[in-house]
């Protein structure tokens, strides 16, 4: 037996299947067939299962998101399925998941080279979306005009050299995230010309603390100063990836039609805190 689970042929590719993707997928995916990306087998089969027990048409790959070849063979194997309707960006690793090396290569550069593969291949009318971080607004110093436009515009294949990513620059993980997530909030200035002149949108969502594997994982080392950051807060709670999923839902519909290149932060208030001096930041 095998259900008819769309009508239309229209695509949405997830790469990195976790807990803040499958979030936003499950409120996009209807009538269309997703695709899924990851490079652990584990967490693709798993998330798969959850989508097509609840009616939606998956299909999967296994996706290095730090590798140009596989990205470009993700976004080609989108293309293939159908229209490709919505691209929604989440593999990353934190701090202290990986070291730094790993986190510029994944979070930044393998996001700059996955902007331009589905620049490529996007409907018409279609949206990305590429999940930055709040630790984009946490630089100990404002970047130059020259460092943002080096890493606006530098090409994907040249990222790595510049001197800002150095490990000269680069001293810690902490640090490596922090750039990595500004360069994605800047990144999509640029996707959104390319994607633009396919009539398709990109933007970024920056999420404060969500409750996610991967903040398991910052809590387990990072426990004290969490836990400060959070009371902290404006709203003194974390987050669910049903309140990112919210917003991904306007930023990816027609209703967020003139909205592209632009960064949309939701952190509870976490950079109110910082920027009105209720929380000291303290980098790792
Ligand atoms: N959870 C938070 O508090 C939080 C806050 C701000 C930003 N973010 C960002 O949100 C994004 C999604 O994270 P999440 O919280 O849903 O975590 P998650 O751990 O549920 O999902 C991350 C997914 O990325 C996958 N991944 C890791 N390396 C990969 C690679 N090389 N290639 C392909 N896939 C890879 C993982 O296997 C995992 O399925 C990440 O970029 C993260 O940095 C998370």
């Amino acid at each position: 037996m095998k259900f008819n689970f769309n009508n239309n042929r229209e695509v949405v590719a997830l790469l990195g299947a976790g807990s803040m993707g499958l979030s936003i997928v499950e409120r996009v995916a209807q009538n269309r067939i997703v695709l899924l990306g990851d490079v652990n087998e584990k967490n693709l089969a798993a998330s798969a299962d959850k989508l097509r027990y609840t009616g939606y048409e998956v299909e999967t790959m296994q996706v290095d998101a730090s590798d140009k070849q596989s990205i470009y063979a993700f976004a080609k194997r989108a293309s293939e399925l159908g229209a490709v309707k919505y691209y929604i960006h989440t593999a990353g690793a934190s701090p202290n998941q990986t070291n730094p090396q790993h986190i510029i290569k994944l979070d930044l550069v393998g996001s700059a080279f996955a902007l331009d593969a589905f620049g490529e291949v996007m409907a018409r009318d279609g949206a990305g979306l590429l999940i930055s971080s709040q630790t984009g607004y946490m630089l100990p110093e404002p970047l130059s005009n020259e460092v943002e436009y080096a890493l606006t515009m530098t090409p994907a294949d040249e990222l790595e050299k510049l001197p800002c990513l150095s490990s000269e620059a680069i001293t810690n993980s902490g640090l490596a995230y922090i750039m990595a997530k500004r360069a994605n909030q800047l990144r999509v200035r640029k996707a959104a010309m390319d994607w633009g002149k396919r009539g398709a949108r990109i933007n970024t969502i920056s999420p404060g603390i969500i409750v996610t594997p991967l903040a398991y994982d910052e809590f387990k080392a990072a426990g004290e100063a969490y836990q400060q950051m959070i009371e902290s807060s404006a709203m003194s709670r974390v987050g669910n990836p049903a309140e990112i999923a919210n917003a991904a839902q306007f930023l990816l519909s027609d209703q967020a039609s003139f909205i592209t290149g632009t960064d949309l932060l939701i952190d509870g208030g976490t950079i109110a805190a910082i920027k009105t001096g209720a929380y000291k930041l303290q980098i790792r």
